[in-house]
């Protein structure tokens, strides 16, 4: 059994404006000592969900099922998750100062979280785990920096500080959302090799949130790309690079920066934006912004399907399920199926897509 079974999880919030739908049925599993990337746009819901495991978002009304270690953690009580969260399931985020409080001392706030957890601890045994943890993530003379108020440290010291801190108790599953975007490339290249360092060292299993693709070709083993609130994609990351099915994990792809691109020039970005969770469009959500829209993506929602030619690939989207990858042939496949299921509703948005002005678009990388 998977560490984390999550299924056909739901979280919407009443607002004046009406109700946000933020994640709408999602299901994912995580395994020991793997690392599942969650990609999408911002807004796609990639936070919510995850906080939702841990009853951080209030307000939220959440159904279905996730269970973590064999405890479904959906409806658990407040007190029950308090004893979760930190000790079974940690979190990172992307500003290490929503964690770490400004006014005490990096060792101290490390100590603190050892000791809410295991109180036979004692506070000179905390300290000592403290600055071998601060050593252990490579913070340089962890035995004077231990002293050292958050404002102390450089940003990339706080996110190793936050990493120390999440590994303290030895949780099995980590929740890194986006923990290296406010990092610059270098720092961030070297706190994604920590994390894979510390997770291949204890069999942590690691839940990456981010908008990046770079960071997903770094560190994942699958990947889930996920579009106003649902899976739109899930696959091994192999084939989430190499053999992408579902047109937005397509238009990601094809937005992100190539190292070989020449310089000057253009990222492409994906046409328009991404939908109202209020009012989202009827049938497929993606389909005011996907070229290969058909008349059934008017008005059908897909479910995921199996792709590709075997395995666990899955795709939200009527294009055949032949049609992966970024080869001529995939693209003759898609473009009989938009012939064959096209008529003049599903044209006339397909025309609206192609003439709407470049700059509109939205590019995530
Ligand atoms: N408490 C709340 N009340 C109402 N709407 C909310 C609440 N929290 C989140 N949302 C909405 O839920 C949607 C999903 O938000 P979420 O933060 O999960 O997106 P995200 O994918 O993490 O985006 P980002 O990449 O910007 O972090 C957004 O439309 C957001 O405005
Ligand atoms: S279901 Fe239709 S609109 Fe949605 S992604 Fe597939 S082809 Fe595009
Ligand atoms: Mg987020």
């Amino acid at each position: 059994m998977s560490l984390l079974e999550v299924s056909d999880l739901q979280v919407s919030f009443p607002t004046a404006d009406g109700v946000v739908q933020a994640v709408r049925g999602v299901s994912f599993s995580v395994e020991r000592g793997r690392t599942l990337g969650i990609v999408g746009e911002s807004g796609s819901g990639k936070t919510v969900l995850t906080q939702s495991l841990l009853g951080l978002t209030p307000g939220g009304q959440i159904s279905g099922k996730a269970v973590f270690d064999g405890v479904n953690l959906v409806g658990l009580d407040q007190k029950s998750l308090q004893k979760i969260r930190g000790k079974e399931i940690a979190v990172i985020f992307q500003d290490p100062l929503t964690s770490l409080h400004p006014l005490y001392k990096v060792g101290w706030q490390i100590c603190e979280m050892i000791r809410a957890h295991d109180k036979s601890v004692t506070k000179a045994q905390a300290t000592e785990r403290a600055i071998e943890l601060l050593g252990h993530v490579g913070i340089p003379r962890p035995r004077e920096r231990v002293n050292d108020y958050p404002h102390q440290f450089s940003g990339g010291m706080r996110q190793r500080a936050m990493i120390a801190m999440a590994i303290s108790l030895n949780p099995k599953l980590i929740i890194a959302d986006e923990p290296t975007t406010a990092l610059d490339a270098t720092v961030q290249a070297q706190i994604l090799d920590l994390l894979l360092r510390l997770q291949q060292d204890s069999d942590t299993a690691l839940l990456m949130i981010t908008h990046d693709l770079g960071v997903v070709a770094d560190i994942a083993d699958d990947v889930m790309v996920m579009y106003a609130g649902r899976a739109a994609e899930k696959a091994t990351k192999r084939d989430i690079f190499y053999q992408p099915h579902h047109p937005y994990t397509k238009g990601l792809l094809e937005s992100i920066p190539h190292s070989s691109a020449a310089a000057g020039d253009r990222l492409r970005p994906i046409t328009g934006q991404p939908p109202s969770l209020i009012r989202l469009p009827p049938g497929c959500a993606f389909h005011p912004r996907c070229a290969y829209v058909m008349d059934r993506c008017l008005t059908d929602q897909p479910e995921l399907f199996a792709v590709g030619d075997a395995g666990e690939h899955r795709s939200a989207c009527w294009l055949p399920a032949a049609a992966i990858g970024l080869t001529d042939d995939a693209e003759r496949l898609r473009t009989r199926a938009v012939e064959a299921g096209r008529s003049q509703r599903a044209a006339q948005v397909a025309e609206a897509i192609a003439a709407a002005p470049e700059s509109e678009g939205s590019v995530i990388a």
